[in-house]
């Protein structure tokens, strides 16, 4: 049988240089999406696919996010005597089990896959999912629930996977399968940030992965790729073919943003106010505004 997957890694070292300046003082991972600091959208979607341990791989500076976790028994309180019952319940929902979070140091910046490897010890033996957080996605099931589901029918290591334009290959993580016909389908190959000229495809990998902990003995050996970093794409590409460890892609059902760009940011902003009761209809009749301004 196959283990379950509780155990969930979020890479959250990041210097987040491309939003400077405001990430000189808040983490990247904690800027706010409508209402909700990046990172409770990667904690959410954890959270309703089973994940019960959540390991954040962190730097430097990252105090805000680890603040962030912890329970705001004064607010509380306060929203409490106010009777102000319907802000209390958001709060609370963003309430974790005491010792569910752990972190994390990742000391120098080496890479994903090294910062996936400074997560081990935690991870042990047992299958793991990896979430970047940057990569927030709107699906009506969440995506990591979309990929256990897969998972319990294939095992191995199951990887998010879109199609992205032909010229944006050197962005993404690009996968190589036998046949796109299906929406999980084996990997033949794969590579890190190709140029268009040399990518293998134009499935790009997104930032959800259900991996094996023998990735984690892979990584062990250090080996830099892509931009000399030591890259989880490299790590994963050395199971293909191997008999008991498939490596799949996934194509999910959903959107996926790129809140690590500028653009993408907006873009999620934009999605996600048009998705919220109490916002759309005024966000709609603004963004339309504006549109007819500009022609
Ligand atoms: C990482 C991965 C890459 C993947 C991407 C998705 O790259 O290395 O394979 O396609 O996330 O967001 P990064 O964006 O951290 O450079």
């Amino acid at each position: 049988m196959k283990k379950e997957v509780t155990k969930a890694i979020f890479p959250v070292a990041g210097l987040g240089t491309r939003f400077l300046p405001a990430t000189k003082s808040i983490p990247k991972e904690i800027m706010t999406l409508v209402d909700r600091p990046l990172v409770q959208y990667a904690i959410d979607e954890a959270r309703s696919a089973g994940i019960k341990e959540f390991i954040f791989v962190t730097s430097r500076g990252k105090g805000a996010l680890e603040d962030y976790f912890d329970h705001a028994h004064q607010l509380e309180y306060e929203l409490r005597k106010k009777d102000m019952n319907d802000q209390l319940a958001i709060l609370q929902s963003t309430n974790m089990e005491s010792g569910a979070i752990a972190y994390v140091r990742q000391h120098k910046a080496l890479g994903l896959g090294h910062a996936v490897w400074c997560a081990r010890r935690l991870i042990a033996n047992e299958p793991f999912a990896v979430i970047l957080p940057d990569d927030v996605i709107a699906a009506e099931k969440p995506c990591l629930q979309q990929m256990i589901e897969i998972y319990a029918s294939v095992g191995g290591n199951v990887i998010a996977t879109m199609e992205v334009p032909h010229n944006k290959t050197a962005s993404y993580g690009i996968l190589e399968g036998f046949d796109y016909s299906s929406p999980v389908f084996e990997v033949k190959s794969m590579i890190e940030k190709p140029q268009s000229a040399q990518a293998i495809s134009n499935y790009a990998i997104i930032g959800r992965y259900i991996l094996q902990p023998k990735i984690l003995e892979n990584l062990d050996r250090m080996k830099t790729g892509a931009n000399n970093e030591i890259q989880l794409t490299d790590a994963i590409s050395e199971e293909i073919g191997h008999d008991k460890s498939g490596v799949y892609g996934f194509q999910f059902e959903g959107k996926s943003f790129d809140c690590g760009s500028k653009i993408g940011f907006l873009k999620a902003t934009v999605a996600f106010g048009l998705s919220h009761n109490e916002l759309r209809d005024s966000l709609l009749s603004y963004l339309c505004d504006v549109v007819g301004a500009s022609k």
